[in-house]
């Protein structure tokens, strides 16, 4: 196949130089508007296009690859998360799929930290009060946080972002903990000081921050469900910067105003952009609008991938970061 007038529709707006790139490079389509387009408009993009490059806000379900035309051949996803596509469904239909992994994991380790500090040592807080200009001085038993020096981390999900999270809480001089549907090789283990449990409860149990970091699929969706938040000790912090259906967020929000446990920081919510409108409301929470990997350099170095997955592709071989059904 060449890449002449391989045709492309991108879904959403990507930074400049990307698009620039693409646009030499493909017969392209953007999304100048950046709403998320509708269900219509992806079944229509793809009954044309040779390639779509969706991102997280596409749901590429079974219903609409069974519209999609016989020229789609590649789904080049601007991210890593692959929740939103039905990749056995692709793969069986005979559309490759590929991501954008690697790029995004210390910016998004850097945010899992962030939000660390934030809950334990209560910034938002404390920012509220200088914005309110309500500040009258320092006072010895003001704003009260945690230590973070000491504590315990539990790392659910040891993959890229785990391990970058386990570098920088080490620094931080915290205990790493963690729990993957794989050990990790003992030489890793002992670079990361970090201890394995093979039970998910008994580490729930034992740690004083909890930090999700394994991605969305059938077997980790409510992972954190009722039952298990409530193994969590009541002082207890959770912080989830991957996707927000491994938690049974309605649970969290009630044990959250129960006082069962002690915050939560959460980049991402089980409904998208539809937070429980509850958390907003609770002093012991920081929420952010999934920013984890919004960095320039991220966003860029994304695109990046994209191109090469399309133009590795288009010249006959298979993109280097193509997904297969299960890995996720
Ligand atoms: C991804 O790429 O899946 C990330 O969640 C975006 O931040």
């Amino acid at each position: 196949m060449t890449s002449e007038r391989l045709s492309v529709v991108v879904t959403r707006r990507l930074p400049e130089a990307i698009e620039a790139r693409m646009r030499e490079l493909f017969a392209v389509e953007f999304n100048p508007g950046d709403k998320p387009m509708s269900r219509e408009a992806l079944a229509d993009a793809m009954r044309r296009a040779d390639v779509l490059v969706p991102t997280l806000t596409d749901r590429i379900d079974q219903g609409l690859l069974s519209q999609a035309g016989d020229r789609l051949k590649l789904i080049a996803n601007y991210g890593a998360g692959v929740d939103h596509i039905d990749v056995a469904t692709a793969r069986a239909r005979g559309i490759l799929v590929a991501n954008t992994p690697g790029v995004l994991a210390e910016d998004t380790a850097d945010m899992a930290m962030a939000l660390i500090l934030a809950v334990t040592r209560r910034i938002p807080e404390g920012l509220a009060v200088m914005q309110a200009g309500d500040w009258e001085g320092w006072s010895p038993m003001a704003l009260l946080g945690g230590r973070i020096r000491g504590r315990t981390l539990g790392i659910l999900g040891m993959g890229r972002v785990g391990q970058a999270l386990a570098r920088r809480a080490r620094c931080f001089g915290m205990e790493v903990q963690y729990h993957n549907r794989r050990r990790l090789h003992r030489q890793i283990e002992a670079e990361h000081e970090a201890r394995y449990w093979e039970s998910l409860d008994q580490m729930v149990a034992h740690v004083d921050i909890l930090s999700i970091n394994c991605p969305h699929t059938p077997s980790t969706f409510h992972l954190m469900n009722a039952r298990r938040l409530k193994l969590m000790r009541p002082d207890a912090v959770i912080v989830n910067t991957s996707r927000g259906e491994v938690i049974d967020e309605n649970a969290l929000t009630r044990m959250l105003r129960a006082g069962e446990i002690a915050g939560a920081g959460l980049d991402v919510f089980e409904q998208g952009a539809r937070a429980n409108p509850r958390l907003r409301t609770l002093p012991n929470v920081v929420l952010l609008p999934h920013m984890g990997s919004a960095t320039r350099e991220a966003r860029r170095e994304m695109g990046e991938k994209v191109l090469i997955n399309i133009q590795t592709f288009a010249d006959g071989h298979r993109p280097p970061d193509l997904v297969v059904p299960g890995m996720a």
